[in-house]
């Protein structure tokens, strides 16, 4: 539960459009939405907020207080948040910055606010600074949808293009260690947070996707088709051979230290391959029959 005073602070800024007055008066606010850790429940915080270019960033500063704030280890657990900007709302992928490219932003940030460099000096921790990141392939995805078909398609692109991005980093990342090899500064070990975090927020999406597919969209389905019956079988055990290694990854990513990059990178390619057999196998059966069933769902007709 926020305090009264952070849920006074949420409140005027939804009735007012983002604009939040007091010692707020003219400062950047933004809510991000977090899921607990522990509990999986939501978490609403009003976070100050500083833009880089292109990057919206957030900083851990807790007022400078010796631990993390909450919302920051809900983050490095469930990496998929919601923001609220001004009228905007949008989901986000939570990255904090590592390294030389953390101190370069927090550098940034007390450019912008020299609050952050205060808050800084009083405590001994590192204030993490976290990007919070917009899908960049998300623009390939259609916003309408007509019928359960265009919403199937919709969350099946999310996947692809989000498995395809953790992909090219972990190739990047490889590419990167292979040309570090010689004389020289040693390459840090482990994946890095940013492979972390986007591996997770993907294995979370597919997670919370297949849970509602065997929970409601299969058996409704099959009451209507039961000459499906062979296809929905096949479609579920696909779920739990996809199910198994998705914890297999995660199980690897469970550390903030990192994961063994060689077998991460190959739980990865067979996580492609089963993901994208199954996706192409489960469009080529459902969508004719999705595409009959508008959406949004409406009230039952007669
Ligand atoms: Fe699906
Ligand atoms: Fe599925």
């Amino acid at each position: 539960m926020p305090t009264p005073f952070n849920q006074s602070v949420i409140d005027e800024f939804r009735a007012h459009g983002g604009r939040v007055g007091g010692p707020f008066e003219g400062g950047d606010l933004l809510l991000l939405t977090t899921t607990g850790a522990r509990t999986g429940k939501e978490h609403t915080t009003p976070l100050g907020y500083v833009r880089d270019g292109d990057l919206l960033l957030v900083v851990g500063s807790n007022l400078g207080s010796p631990h993390h704030p909450d919302w920051y280890h809900n983050v490095l657990a469930r990496p998929a948040v919601r923001v609220e900007l001004g009228t905007e709302e949008f989901q986000a992928i939570a990255v904090p910055a590592e390294g030389e490219r953390r101190d370069r932003l927090f550098a940034r940030v007390v450019a912008a606010d020299a609050g952050y460099g205060d808050y800084q000096a009083r405590t001994g921790r590192t204030l993490p600074v976290v990007v919070l990141e917009r899908p960049a392939h998300e623009a390939d995805i259609p916003e309408e949808a007509a019928n359960f078909a265009d919403k199937m398609v919709q969350v099946h692109l999310w996947l692809r293009g989000q498995l395809r991005h953790v992909r090219a980093e972990t190739d990047a990342h490889f590419a990167a260690l292979a040309a570090h090899r010689g004389p020289g500064a040693p390459p840090a070990p482990g994946l890095g947070l940013q492979i972390r975090q986007h591996c997770l927020a993907f294995c979370d999406a597919l997670e919370f996707h297949h849970t509602s597919e065997d929970a409601h969209l299969f058996p409704t389905m099959a009451g209507y088709h039961p000459e499906l019956r062979d296809t929905f079988d096949r479609l579920a055990e696909e779920h739990r051979t996809v199910a198994r290694i998705q914890r297999g990854l995660a199980e690897l990513l469970g550390g903030i230290d990192g994961a063994d990059p060689e077998r991460f990178r190959a739980e990865l390619a067979r996580m492609s391959a089963e993901l994208t057999a199954h996706l192409d196998y489960e469009e080529e059966a459902l969508l004719p029959i999705l595409a009959a069933l508008p959406w949004p769902p409406g009230p039952p007709r007669d």
